[in-house]
């Protein structure tokens, strides 16, 4: 069980706020005290490179920069060694479109994705699509971006190498049924490929289970840093993977002739200095997901959206566009006031939303609009913030909301 008011203690942030409901989490979320002090703690005691040098501290954070692959592994139930510590999901998933580009896929190869997908899992494919000739293909969906599993079985033709699809979409909220199109996926002889970005944060994910190639996520959605993303992939995979980036720590020797040789991963993914202190907060910020429990997280979050739908679904000027869907933000429009104007009204009563099209640009292909409110909830928000939001979205008008937006 979540004790919510015990829970806010742990973030500064209400207190430096305490007007202020922030249902923005989809974009990014609060840090908690434990990693704050993490972070600040490699700043002011013990700064120092990783993997170079030869004195104490240095190998403190040796141990702690490589010791955070530990947290990420009880995480996902993976190995430590199959944890790449990236710059944000967006970077985890270029590796990914990159290393499949190389070696792994040849021209007319397909990767099949969804129309609901943030830009960061479908423009590193466009770009292949584009350099090498691989052609993009979508999964069919109904309107709240739910997979038709029985219609996806008839996408799989021969060509099909890679399925890329987000484990819970941005905007509507929708669960992909992962470990039905995982096997489908590796039936037909494809990987399967997952963004992980608005799942791992708020749910239970076991790669193993699941049957997960590849997965993306980053840090600063889970109450860590922001510039620390994670790429999780098979072992023998990662091994056989070339990485983008090429350049300091990641290589074994160079000679002058242009020969080199590389690491081991996930060594070899990470060139040049990391974001040492980001990824050791974002290692408290996993074992204080861990601590709260993620399936305990998962339950008051969807108990919590259920009551906001409720009380979200009696206004007559609203309209939802995934009341049907049981988890993620809401995504909703007052009937008669643009998405972005509406947001303002809402920003000048103090709770901050999204509004716009949330990065997923192909997705009024599915919706019908390409502008929405997004409120997005975790597990530090509570059914008085609900209500708040509720009270100001039944006051927007066309008389209040337009020009308020700064
Ligand atoms: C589903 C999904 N994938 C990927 C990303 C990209 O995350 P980042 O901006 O941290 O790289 C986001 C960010 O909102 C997202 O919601």
């Amino acid at each position: 069980m979540i004790d919510v008011q015990a829970i806010r203690k742990d973030f500064p942030f209400f207190e430096a706020n305490p007007d202020l409901v922030y249902f923005d989490n989809g974009a990014t979320t609060l840090k908690p005290q434990c990693v704050i002090d993490a972070v600040t703690s490699f700043y002011t005691r013990h700064t120092s490179n990783v993997h170079r040098g030869d004195y104490a501290i240095a190998a403190e954070n040796d141990r702690l920069y490589d010791g955070a692959r530990s947290s990420f592994a009880k995480l996902l139930n993976c190995s430590p060694k199959e944890i790449v510590f990236t710059h944000n999901a967006t970077a985890s998933m270029n590796q990914i479109a990159y290393g499949l580009s190389h070696g792994f896929l040849k021209r007319g190869d397909v990767i099949l994705t969804t129309e609901a997908e943030h830009a960061s899992n479908l423009l590193p494919w466009f770009r292949l699509k584009e350099d090498y000739g691989i052609e993009v293909r979508y999964l069919p969906m109904d309107a709240q971006a739910n997979l038709d599993l029985k219609a996806a079985e008839a996408c799989f033709t021969p060509e099909v190498k890679a399925v890329a699809a987000a484990l819970v979409t941005n905007v509507l909220g929708s669960i992909l049924p992962v470990k039905e199109l995982a096997a489908m996926a590796h039936k037909h002889g494809a990987l399967f490929i997952a963004d992980g970005a608005q799942a791992v944060p708020h749910m239970k994910i076991d790669v193993q289970d699941l049957d997960i190639d590849f997965l993306a996520f980053s840090a600063h959605k889970m109450c860590g840093p922001d510039g620390v993303g994670i790429l999780y992939g098979k072992y023998d995979l990662l091994e056989r993977m070339e990485p983008v980036f090429m350049g300091g720590d990641m290589n074994a020797r160079f000679q002058k002739s242009c020969t080199y040789e590389l690491k081991h991963a996930p060594t070899k993914f990470e060139a040049g200095t990391p974001n040492i202190e980001g990824v050791i907060g974002a290692a408290a910020a996993c074992d204080y997901l861990m601590q709260i429990g993620l399936d305990e997280i998962h339950a008051y979050e969807k108990e919590l959206r259920a009551y906001f739908l409720e009380k979200l679904s009696a206004l007559e000027n609203i309209v939802i566009y995934n009341p049907d869907n049981e988890y993620g933000p809401l995504a909703f429009n007052d009937k008669e006031v643009f998405s972005q104007d509406a947001a303002g009204y809402l920003a000048a009563k103090n709770i901050a939303v999204r509004s716009g099209n949330h990065c997923a640009k192909i997705l009024h292909e599915i919706i019908g609009t390409d502008s929405t409110i997004r409120a997005s909830l975790y597990f530090y928000n509570t059914r008085e913030e609900v209500d708040r939001c509720v009270q100001a979205c039944s006051e927007i008008s066309l008389e209040n909301a337009v020009g308020i937006f700064f």
